[in-house]
């Protein structure tokens, strides 16, 4: 475990020497924000001071919870707005930080980071917006291999170390396939795929075109990871992992199942407390569920405003909280590794 524990956070460690990365990236959530409300004539309307319901009025408001969301997360930045009987006025500044460019970024993901944001009038009328309907495939695509996710990746496999014991694994909403390649790779590498019990690698994808990518650019998406000659892959091939959609929350699988289930990521775009249970459901008694998320505290309110546009995300939530639902399940060792997000439960 101690092992594991170093492995993990030498993998963030790497992270961290891009320095003063969650500033950075909290400033470019906020800055987004700001921009989509300034679009929208907020604080405009706020130069006078304004009831909630004069602010529903306004902006169409159907979503009053995720309005309460929005003026919770101006209302701790004081230089926005303020609240005097009731009324909410703006602070006089709300002005973009200039030359907010996280270096763990890249353009997808900052294209996508920006259409969530732009979504905030659409999420306030009541619309439903779900994960994949108007967000670009491509950006996705192309964001999931950003260092940054590469990294904490890295730091949940250091840490749940699904290479010790292995057997059936399943990575729970694995986007493109990413990491799940990675673990098909690792397991070739340690020739795991011979023997009695070779191992069986399972993804479930709820955006049936990140799923359509993992499903169909196999090859192409080992290579990107390693150099080997396709005849040499596709000897494989009856072992190649199985694809297919599937949601968290009801994972298409049979109690008992797996000895190792990976999740990255997935469990604040949903309902979190289904998710864990159905983890605890899926995994054979000593079975393994471990993978990253992002915990209120390190990633703020603004981060926690971009994901609550998509209809029935939780956002994030606290470590404590996490750890209270992984009992609630009946996990019986829970434990995390780095400041950032890796997570480890044992059924
Ligand atoms: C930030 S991406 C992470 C992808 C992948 N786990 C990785 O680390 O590369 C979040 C993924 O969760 C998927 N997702 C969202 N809600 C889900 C749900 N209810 N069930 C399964 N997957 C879901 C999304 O479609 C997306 O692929």
């Amino acid at each position: 475990m101690v092992l594991e524990r170093v492995k993990a956070w030498k993998e963030i460690f790497k992270l961290a020497k891009t320095r003063n990365v969650q500033a950075e990236v909290n400033e470019y959530f906020r800055n987004n924000i700001i921009q989509s409300l300034t679009n929208m004539g907020w604080f405009e309307f706020l130069q006078t001071p304004r009831t909630v319901d004069e602010i529903v009025v306004k902006f169409n408001v159907e979503d009053i919870e995720y309005l309460g969301e929005i003026l919770r997360t101006l209302m701790s930045d004081d230089t926005l707005i303020k609240i005097s009987s009731d009324r909410y006025l703006c602070n006089g500044n709300h002005s973009i930080k200039p030359n907010v460019d996280p270096k763990v970024f890249n353009a997808s993901i900052k294209q996508l980071l920006w259409t969530y944001a732009d979504f905030i009038p659409k999420k306030l009328r009541g619309e439903d917006i779900s994960f994949s309907g108007g967000i670009n495939l491509f950006d996705w695509d192309d964001a999931l291999s950003l260092f940054m996710y590469q990294q904490i990746r890295k730091a949940a496999f250091a840490y749940g170390n699904p290479l010790k014991n292995p057997g059936k694994f399943l990575d729970i909403g694995c986007g493109n396939g990413t990491q799940t390649v990675g673990m098909w790779i690792e397991c070739l590498k340690r020739n795991l795929f011979r023997g009695e019990r070779p191992v069986q690698l399972y993804g479930i994808e709820i955006d049936k075109g990140l799923l359509d990518i993992a499903q169909n650019e196999f090859l192409r998406l080992v290579r990107k990871q390693i150099d080997l000659p396709e005849e040499v892959i596709l000897r494989y091939k009856e072992f190649f992992p199985k694809f297919s959609w599937g949601n968290i929350v009801n994972i298409p699988f049979e109690n008992n199942t797996f000895d190792y289930v990976y999740t990255s990521q997935v469990i604040h775009w949903t309902d979190p407390i289904a998710s864990i249970r159905e983890l605890y459901r899926v995994l054979r008694p000593n079975g393994i569920a471990f993978g990253t998320e992002s915990f209120l505290g390190g990633s703020d309110l603004y981060a926690n405003l971009h994901v609550k546009v998509i209809k029935g995300a939780y956002g994030f939530f606290t470590k404590k909280d996490m750890t209270k639902w992984a009992k609630q399940a009946g996990f019986n060792a829970i434990s995390y590794t780095t400041p950032t997000t890796i997570f480890k439960f044992i059924k």
